[in-house]
């Protein structure tokens, strides 16, 4: 049997989290926003045509911000032909995804349906077919008061929109150090493009916030190189050096799949390095954090996707990244959202890569019902319960090694304590393939005015392959789980392969 034992101390803080590390990604991309939350002839569809079924499945993830319109996508965005009248509007190759854009949703719609959701907009500028000058464009039709008189704001008001979408986050381009984005750049170029254009926009509107594009991933030959080039232009104007990782389990090894999260330990190290060598070289007082916008697994897809764009191109809407994901799919997810939480003090954003359809929690039928993945269940559970503050919390485990990791914990676990609402929140991965593991949690510093179990769920006894289907997608889902508390510690058993969910009143 495994063992596991995890002390938490209300004084033990790391940081206030970040409301937006629950965040996520939408992405004109095969059936995200068409058929996925826009779909007007759908019969869930409200007036403005966004799906309700959809939106009512976001409300339930908690998601508080949501990156738009790409990805990919944005390097070759012309946010012109996507407002305005509907008859208007042009239509365009997506060349990054190879698809058909009508543009029948565009920037004016996701405000829309954001606050329909309940979520903040992060945008991306295109920085790679375009530059400062369309930025600030683009800027000042989503923020500016239309009184001025200004050409863009004014536009944005005679379409309809008289109120500024006052949009606070934005993404200086994407992934800008890929060959594949279109307008790539090299980093002293880029550093320099998104220096300016954050510069300029800055001058009308000092209190936004920039996402400097990191490295599309760990694996670029080009990181950590590029993070430390481009900030050395730019650090002075960038909130935020954005990382992206999706992780597969391609070689079908469980145990070393669900070791990745240490793979991504160290990502996150590096880069909180490199932005802090950089700092010291400026000798500045300003502290640049990280913006997770992309994270997920993505891989089941892959190879039918490359197929289809070289196959079928120019297709509306087309079926693509549609990942459909098991249970250990769901077991990684929970895995990374407890490493962001221990690092809640650096990493103040993150977008769970994507929303809908592509890559994501939540998928459709185009005439049928919107259904929940795997992945949707960890999301929703650490979105709804972890809110607060993120405790450091010594953890002792007994560990494994995998096929390409040493010394891999056993089970894995943070701990998020809500003062407001008096809860503890405790998540945990037992991710060892074969054994249960002991778990003891010492609670008793919040031993006092009242201490006791409000829910315990776990995610377990499922084959690693188990999925949901639009018929039953509580296939895969938490079940209600047991321990036992007494003089301040709570003993429970982790089954193998596992994700946990436990919540306290602490008073
Ligand atoms: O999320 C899918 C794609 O992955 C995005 O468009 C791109 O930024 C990344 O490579």
């Amino acid at each position: 049997m495994a063992e596991a034992k995890m002390t938490v101390d209300r004084e033990f803080r790391i940081a206030e989290i970040d409301r937006r590390i629950y965040g996520s990604f939408i992405e004109h991309l095969g059936r995200a926003v068409y058929t996925g939350i826009y779909q007007p002839e759908h019969y869930a569809a409200d007036e403005e045509g966004f799906r309700k079924d959809v939106i009512e499945l976001v409300k339930e993830l908690g998601v508080p911000i949501v990156r738009y319109p790409g990805g990919n996508y944005v390097s070759n965005f012309y946010w012109e032909d996507s407002v305005g009248p509907k008859e208007n509007r042009r239509t365009r190759l997506d060349l990054a995804w190879r698809s058909l854009e009508p543009n029948t949703f565009g920037i004016d719609e996701f405000q829309s349906w954001a606050k329909k959701t309940g979520s903040e907009v992060m945008m991306a500028v295109n920085l790679g077919t375009r530059g400062v000058k369309d930025a600030l464009n683009l800027l000042e039709y989503c923020n500016l008061d239309a009184g001025t008189g200004s050409v863009y704001a004014k536009m944005r008001a005679d379409f309809g929109h008289k109120e500024p979408y006052n949009i606070k986050t934005w993404c200086l381009g994407n992934e800008m150090d890929g060959p594949w984005q279109i307008g790539h750049k090299i980093a002293p170029e880029y550093g320099r493009l998104a220096a300016e254009t954050a510069k300029a926009m800055k001058y009308m509107d000092d209190s936004l916030e920039f996402v400097l594009c990191g490295s599309s991933n760990v694996d670029m030959e080009t990181f950590p190189e590029w993070e430390r080039i481009t900030l050395e232009e730019a650090y002075d104007y960038v909130d935020y050096v954005s990382l992206h990782q999706y992780y597969g389990n391609q070689a079908g090894d469980t145990a070393d799949f669900l070791a990745k999260t240490m793979d991504l330990e160290r990502f996150i190290h590096t880069i909180e390095c490199t932005i802090d060598y950089v700092r010291a070289v400026k000798r500045s007082k300003k502290q640049v954090n990280l913006s997770f916008d992309e994270w997920n697994v993505w891989y089941h897809s892959n190879a039918e996707d490359d197929r289809k764009m070289a196959e079928e191109p120019w297709r509306f809407a087309p079926h693509l990244l549609e990942d459909h994901y098991t249970f250990e799919d769901a077991l990684l997810v929970g895995l990374i959202l407890i490493t962001f939480l221990k690092h809640a003090d650096r990493i103040r954003i993150a977008c769970l890569a994507q929303l809908v359809n592509v890559i994501a929690p939540v998928m459709t039928e185009t005439d049928g019902p919107a259904w929940r993945q795997t992945i949707f269940y960890p999301f929703m559970q650490a979105s709804k319960y972890g809110r607060g503050t993120a405790l450091y919390c010594p953890l002792v485990s007994t560990k494994h090694d995998t096929s390409t990791h040493e010394d891999v914990t056993d089970v894995d676990a943070a701990a998020v304590y809500n003062e407001e609402k008096g809860d503890l929140a405790v998540f945990a991965v037992n991710r060892s393939t074969k054994e249960d593991a002991e778990f003891t949690l010492d609670l008793r510093s919040f031993m006092g005015k009242e201490l006791r179990v409000i829910e315990h769920t776990e995610m377990a006894g499922f084959d690693t392959g188990a999925v949901n289907s639009a018929c039953d997608d509580k296939a895969v889902s938490p079940k209600n789980a047991e321990g036992t508390l007494a003089d301040g510690v709570y003993r429970t058993n982790l089954s193998r392969l596992s994700w946990n969910c436990m919540v306290f009143r602490v008073g």
